[in-house]
């Protein structure tokens, strides 16, 4: 596996769960060092104990020499990163490309080389050539395994998946897939076999969709709270219906997070290159832009106009819960405008702040739990749900703050609990009563 990062330590610690054999190669010194100490570089639920068991086993290793993870592999993952390119909104292929021609280079026998980082279509053609041109010697297949695993619930989702996709170009590449996947086939898991570009597009339909979905009840949030209806109750009476399904109809700030943005804009990048352009997901970029940077003008509006020398705590700061991933959260432009119009910021993430650090306002005052953020605070901001903010008794929070405004950017709180504890509550597409 190379790349020790949520995708290929997850899938890492789960492939050796199965009971194949796996090295993770990892480039960073630093995440390579705790790895083999064993701690974790990343906060996911019950990562630390997979890990641990598996390499006790004798089935998990992690090295940083690549050249020795692959000896004698059948088959060699790709999972390094697929950042979007400076400029252009294209995925970033440099590392997998540098990936692939390590690889090539350092394999001694048949291996199928399988991406597993989310790449544009085509890739897998572009590494097929790179590795002959390196090895034209070299036995080898390429293939195509998109990962859909979800931060915060990663072990789970690799171990009972929704559907495997592998994008396979001959029987003995798919059949090496098929014996590492064979656990899953005992749980009767859908394996969707397709060409490779097959299976390169479907990752990226995948997310836009579901991009799209969100974007869409966000839109219809900011509908209600016009015309007065609640959100809830539409996403309810909407997703009951089959055809729509429930989830993923939940409003909030706008998507965020290591996958979402970046793959939307991929999208319509290689839409638009192949005269093909997607309006529908170019929109859903565009309208989620708006609203991830409208988020702090909502939260100025409930604090009559102007945050200047006003406290505000925020309630978490990663894209969402259980992960400590702060790549494009929300929480990122919401804070740095606030802090910028003149607001302290006492903030709190149970997991993320560390992460977060580096990309917020200097200044940004990090509380030791939600309960210290909001000692003082003239408004309070829910940004991310997780579960201990659900559990806040509202008198305290009442007790503990100076003012009574409250945003609720993911409407996990009851706005007449709210309300009765003397807050002015303001909540996401639902109608907004003093
Ligand atoms: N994070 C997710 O939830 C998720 C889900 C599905 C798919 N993906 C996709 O999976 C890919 C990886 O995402 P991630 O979130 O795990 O990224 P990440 O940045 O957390 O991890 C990538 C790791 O690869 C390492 N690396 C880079 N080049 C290397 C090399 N040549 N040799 C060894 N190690 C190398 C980096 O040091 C880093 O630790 C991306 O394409 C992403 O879009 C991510």
């Amino acid at each position: 596996m190379i790349g020790g990062g949520y995708v290929g330590l997850v899938s890492g610690a789960c492939f050796a769960e199965f009971g194949s054999e796996v090295t993770v190669v990892e480039a960073d010194p630093a995440k390579l060092a705790a790895l083999n100490a064993g701690r974790m570089p990343i906060y996911e639920p019950g990562l630390e104990t997979l890990v641990q068991q598996n390499v006790a086993a004798g089935r998990l290793a992690f090295t940083g020499d690549l050249a020795a993870g692959v000896r004698d592999t059948e088959a060699v993952f790709i999972a390094v990163g697929t950042p979007t390119r400076r400029g252009d909104g294209h995925a970033d292929l440099t590392y997998v490309y540098a990936a692939a021609e390590q690889v090539a280079r350092a394999l001694t026998g048949y291996a199928v080389i399988v991406t597993k980082s989310t790449v544009p279509v085509g890739t897998g053609l572009r590494i097929k050539d790179i590795v002959q041109s390196v090895r034209p010697d070299l036995d080898f297949d390429v293939a195509s395994n998109p990962e859909f695993l979800r931060e915060g619930n990663a072990i789970g989702d690799f171990m009972r998946p929704d559907r495997v996709v592998i994008g396979a170009e001959s029987d003995r590449a798919r059949e090496v897939l098929r014996r590492l996947y064979r656990p899953l086939y005992l749980i009767e898991a859908p394996i969707v076999f397709t060409a490779i570009e097959t299976a390169e597009l479907t990752k990226y339909a995948a997310n836009a969709f579901l991009a799209m979905k969100v974007t869409f009840i966000n839109e219809i949030a900011d509908l209600c709270e016009k015309v007065g209806a609640d959100v809830h109750d539409v996403a309810r009476g909407i997703g009951l219906d089959g055809r729509i399904g429930r989830k993923f109809l939940h409003p909030g700030p706008g998507y965020g997070g290591s996958c979402f943005p970046k793959d939307t804009l991929a999208l319509v990048r290689t839409a638009q290159d192949y005269g093909a352009p997607s309006r529908l997901v170019e929109a859903t970029v565009a309208v989620n832009d708006a609203r991830k940077s409208s988020m702090a003008m909502r939260v100025i509006a409930a604090c009559g106009g102007n945050v200047r020398g006003k406290t505000i705590a925020i309630l978490g700061l990663t894209f969402k819960p259980e992960t400590d991933d702060m790549r494009d959260s929300p929480a990122i432009s919401i804070v740095a405008r606030l802090a910028g119009d003149g607001a302290t910021i006492r903030a709190f993430d149970p997991e993320g702040m560390a992460q977060a650090q580096p990309l917020l306002p200097e200044g940004v005052g990090y509380c030791k739990d939600a309960l210290d953020a909001a000692a003082g605070a003239d408004a309070l901001v829910l940004i991310t749900e997780w579960n201990e903010f659900r559990a806040l008794a509202p008198e305290r929070l009442a007790e503990a703050m100076r003012g009574k405004v409250l945003i609720d950017l993911r409407n996990v709180y009851e706005p007449s609990a709210m309300r009765a504890a003397g807050f002015e509550y303001h909540g996401v597409g639902r109608p907004f009563v003093a």
